[in-house]
Order: C-alpha cells, then sequence, then structure tokens
C-alpha cells in the first residue's frame, strides 16, 4: 500500500448532542484510550498525513490529540454546519492527490480495513471509495443508507429517508477516499436543502454518481464501523473493545476466570501462565509478567509486574513496580510510585506509598509504610507506622537491612533505624536507632502481686454503692439476668467492662 498518495482527515468539530453529556463525547474512553485517540493512533502508524477538523471544545480535543500524535495539523470549523461544510474547511491544506475522510467517533475500524479501503481506491482508479456495512435493523437511526439503483448511487441520511427501511440495509460506514481534483471541482456544489439544514458530506457519493465518475465501495463488518453518538452507543462499542482485548491474551495463554468480570485496558500487556481473577481490572500502562496470579477484585493502575508475583484479592497497585517472586494483599494498597523488590511480601491491610523496600522484606498485617527506604530482609510487624507527615510536609523514614521493627512501632520522620537493629514492640522511636542496637521506646511495666482481687473487691464496693441496683458478680450464673441489671446502672457497667478488660 502506498500512502505517500493519501492524507487524511479527521472530522472532530461535532457537537456530541445526542451524548447529553456536558464533554465532547471525543473525549470519553473505551479500554482506557479516548474515542479520538483511535484514529490519530490508526493514521500515525501507517504513517499517513493527519489534518484534523476541530470546533466543540476543540481545547480538551487537542489536548487528548497531542498526548497521541504531536504532527496532526489542526483545522477550525467555527460553527458546526454538517460534516460536508467542515471537509470544506480543510480545502487550503489538501496536498495529496487523495483524501481519506474519518469521522472521528469510529473507535472499532483498525489498520487493515484502511489498508484494504485504500488499496481498493488505488487499484480501481476510483474518484471516490468509502466504506459500507450490513445493518439489518429497520429502526437504525445513526447512519446514512446507502440507495443503489442500477448503476445509481446515493446516500441518504436517516431524517430524510422515507423508503423502506427493510430493503436498504446497507449504511454508509463513515470512510471515504476522495480524488483531490474532484473535490477542489465539486466541494462547492454541496448544497443544504435538507431535513436538518446542515451540509452532507456524503452527498458527495451522489455528485459523483451524476457526473459519471468511478465510485467503489468496500463492505466492513458493522461491528468495525460502529459509531458512537449516544452513551449505549459507547458501552455496545466498550463490549466489543473489551472482548477483542480478552480473547487477544486468551490467544497468548492469558488464563481468565471469569472473562466477562473483567476490564483490561488497551494498553496492557500480560505474560503467558498469567491468570486473571474474577472482576480484577488492568487498566492504563500495567504490565503483567509471566505465571503471575491477580486475585479477585484486584485493581492495578499504570504498574508493571515482574514474573511469579502473587496479587492476592481485593489490592490495588498504582502507579508502582514490583518485581518477581513478590507477594501483594490481601487488601493491601501500594501506590504513588513505590517499588516492591523481589520477594517482597506485603500482606493484608497494609499500605506502603512512595516508598522502595528491598528483597525479601516483610511487612504481613496492617502497617503503613510511607516515604520510607526499606533495606533486605527487615520485618516490619503488625501495626506498625510511618509517621511521615508533620502536618506540612513529608519526612523520609529509613530502615536498614535485616532491622526488625516491632508490632505497634511508630516511627517519627525522619528518622533511621539501623541495620540488624530491633526495635521492641510498642515502641514511639523518634532517634536514630544505631546498626545492631536494641532500642524499646515505651512506658515499662509494673507487675503488682495479688493485686488482682483487690482491684475485684475494690469493683464490687464501688457497685454496692447503688443498692437499688445490684450488682451480682457471680460467674456465668445467671447471665441474662446480670446483663440486664448492668444496662440499668451506668456505674455498675463501667465496673464490669474494667473487669473483663483487667
Ligand atoms: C455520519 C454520516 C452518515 C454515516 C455515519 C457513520 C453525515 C451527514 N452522515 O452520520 O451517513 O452513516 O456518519 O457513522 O456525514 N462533525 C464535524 N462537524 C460537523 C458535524 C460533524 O466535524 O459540523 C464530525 C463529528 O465530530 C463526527 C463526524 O463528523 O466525528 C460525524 O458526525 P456525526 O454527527 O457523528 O454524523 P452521523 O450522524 O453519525
Ligand atoms: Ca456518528
Amino acid at each position: 500500500m502506498s500512502t505517500a498518495k493519501i492524507q487524511a482527515i479527521i472530522l472532530a468539530a461535532g457537537k456530541s448532542s445526542r451524548f447529553n453529556t456536558s464533554k465532547t463525547k471525543l473525549s470519553y474512553k473505551i479500554s482506557g484510550q479516548e474515542i479520538i485517540a483511535y484514529p490519530v493512533k490508526l493514521l500515525k502508524n501507517l504513517n499517513i498525513e493527519t489534518l484534523m477538523v476541530v470546533g466543540h471544545q476543540k481545547e480538551i480535543v487537542q489536548d487528548i490529540v497531542k498526548k497521541y500524535c504531536d504532527k496532526v495539523t489542526f483545522i477550525e470549523q467555527e460553527k458546526q454546519l454538517g460534516t460536508g461544510d467542515a471537509l470544506k474547511c480543510t480545502q487550503n491544506y489538501w496536498s495529496s492527490e487523495n483524501i481519506l475522510i474519518i469521522n472521528g467517533d469510529m473507535p472499532l475500524i483498525t489498520q487493515e480495513n484502511i489498508k484494504d479501503i485504500i488499496n481498493l481506491h488505488l487499484d480501481s482508479n476510483s474518484t471516490i471509495t468509502f466504506a459500507t456495512a450490513f445493518n439489518p435493523d429497520p429502526n437504525q437511526k445513526s447512519y446514512g443508507r446507502v440507495i443503489r439503483n442500477g448503476q445509481n448511487i446515493e446516500i441518504i441520511e436517516p431524517k430524510d429517508f422515507k423508503l423502506d427501511p427493510n430493503l436498504y440495509c446497507d449504511i454508509n460506514a463513515g470512510i471515504y477516499i476522495i480524488n483531490k481534483e474532484f473535490l477542489n471541482n465539486k466541494i462547492n456544489t454541496l448544497q443544504n436543502n435538507n431535513s436538518t439544514a446542515e451540509w452532507y458530506l456524503p452527498d458527495l457519493i451522489k455528485i459523483a454518481n451524476n457526473h459519471n465518475e468511478k465510485i467503489s465501495t468496500f463492505e466492513l463488518p458493522f461491528d468495525r464501523v460502529r459509531g458512537i453518538n449516544t452513551l449505549k452507543e459507547l458501552w455496545i462499542a466498550e463490549h466489543i473493545k473489551k472482548s477483542e482485548i480478552i480473547e487477544y491474551w486468551m490467544e497468548n495463554g492469558v488464563y481468565f476466570q471469569a472473562p466477562l468480570t473483567n476490564y483490561i485496558d488497551i494498553n496492557v500487556e500480560i505474560k503467558k501462565d498469567s491468570i486473571i481473577g474474577c472482576c480484577v481490572q488492568l487498566l492504563d500502562r500495567t504490565s503483567i509478567g509471566q505465571n503471575c496470579k491477580i486475585d479477585a477484585f484486584s485493581i492495578i493502575s499504570n504498574s508493571q509486574i515482574s514474573d511469579n508475583v502473587m496479587v492476592k484479592p481485593h489490592s490495588v497497585i498504582t502507579d508502582s513496580i514490583i518485581y518477581e517472586n513478590a507477594q501483594v494483599g490481601p487488601f493491601a494498597h501500594i501506590r504513588n510510585e513505590s517499588t516492591l523488590h523481589s520477594q517482597v511480601n506485603i500482606g493484608n491491610f497494609v499500605e506502603v506509598t512512595k516508598s522502595v523496600i528491598n528483597t525479601k522484606s516483610k511487612a504481613k498485617h496492617l502497617a503503613y509504610i510511607g516515604n520510607a527506604q526499606v533495606g533486605s530482609q527487615v520485618n516490619i510487624g503488625a501495626c506498625s507506622v510511618t509517621c511521615n507527615y508533620n502536618g506540612i510536609s513529608k519526612n523520609t523514614t529509613l530502615i536498614k537491612d535485616k532491622a526488625f521493627i516491632g508490632s505497634n512501632t511508630s516511627l517519627i520522620a525522619p528518622v533511621c533505624v539501623g541495620q540488624e537493629a530491633i526495635v521492641a514492640a510498642g515502641s514511639v522511636i523518634t532517634d536514630n536507632v544505631p546498626d545492631y542496637s536494641l532500642a524499646i521506646a515505651r512506658a515499662n511495666q509494673v507487675n503488682k502481686q495479688d493485686y488482682a482481687n483487690k482491684v475485684k473487691d475494690k469493683i464490687k464496693k464501688i457497685a454496692k454503692i447503688d443498692q437499688s441496683k445490684m450488682y451480682v458478680n457471680d460467674e456465668n450464673k445467671n447471665e441474662n439476668k446480670q446483663q440486664k441489671e448492668i444496662s440499668h446502672s451506668g456505674k455498675a457497667k463501667s465496673a464490669h467492662t474494667d473487669l473483663v478488660e483487667a
């Protein structure tokens, strides 16, 4: 296929009226990529020079397009007077022998489809080649119908269509290649004497037909050319795209336990032998290595996961890197450019943010690790917290190799725990702990011998003060009655609670 003779125009100025949302439909995403990005990327990959007609919310559309391709030339259509008018706005920029025109709202079309249409156009030496599809729904109101009558061919838009819909199931897909010379000669002959008073680009077919120009059509499957005019059509297209993506990864050795429930964005990569659980979402530029298990309800966004990683259910991983053989979850939250090196084990209800955790380190239960540099083979006990925020700024915690952080420790950053140091459980660490040291920072325990009975007697006395509501501390006897009585006396109740906790 020679693209040298082709220049493309994407029509993207429309008002999205049928979408009924404040923001242009072209900014909505399908499988993690904006609708307008689909034709832009496709033409970029085919190396075809691209112009884009913008108008309604042009800044939003342009900003999206620039993320994907910096070579698109934008041309403004000030008033949205129809697709024919949009094309006319670009006239001064036509420089190739043939002009390929694509609606901006058809994200399911493929590179192969476009190549086929171009080849047909060039091989057949046609003046106009356009794509059609078969849609037998007599109620369809989103597509122009292709009417063939002997040698004649024209497209009639839904609002002007008065014939029997069952007899005309060919629809105009919204992709055209038109000879530049013909366009220059005839674009000004378009009229807007139709029921919407818009200038219709598809009227060029009738004009070409009337001048005995050669017109070719290329039939594509309807699912490839669906336009997105309503939120329902967005939903349908998303289903199709989603199925295609999952099917692709299935063919590449990825096992989906419940594929109907998964969301896998278009830029995600998954290596073979990995297992994707029920309701897992893999979003943005996420990559999953070989032989990983991403278990139910986990959401991984813009993150790199290496081989043999196990992500247990309900974990959320965002903008982070996890190296091979690491384990995460269940219910873990790894975010904000964190890195977990190989064989790290982050367990349930542990949050890691803006931190690096080195090989074989563990934080298996209920911990918060923020702005921390954690060495290798470190053990972080349950309920331990890096106190990284003082209300104004974030501060770093450094935990060196093989350090042991006992449960329920607060590390008040900035602070450093040295190599192989031990921090006793329940400590509040405000000063650096030197290498190989033991740090204990908690109140000393006091044991008072035989004091337990004294405490109980004292509580009984307090309870008897309220004679009208007897408190009977008779273990296990008539428990229900006791509960009722306790709840009548606030004092007795608190005494009982103290006893339980003693
Ligand atoms: C269009 C075709 C219809 C075809 C269908 C395929 C026309 C008149 N009709 O209908 O025959 O079956 O696509 O999906 O072309 N746009 C502008 N400026 C405007 C109006 C629209 O740039 O003034 C852009 C839109 O942003 C959109 C594209 O042109 O990307 C198509 O417009 P849309 O309103 O969606 O046309 P359809 O009614 O779908
Ligand atoms: Ca459309």
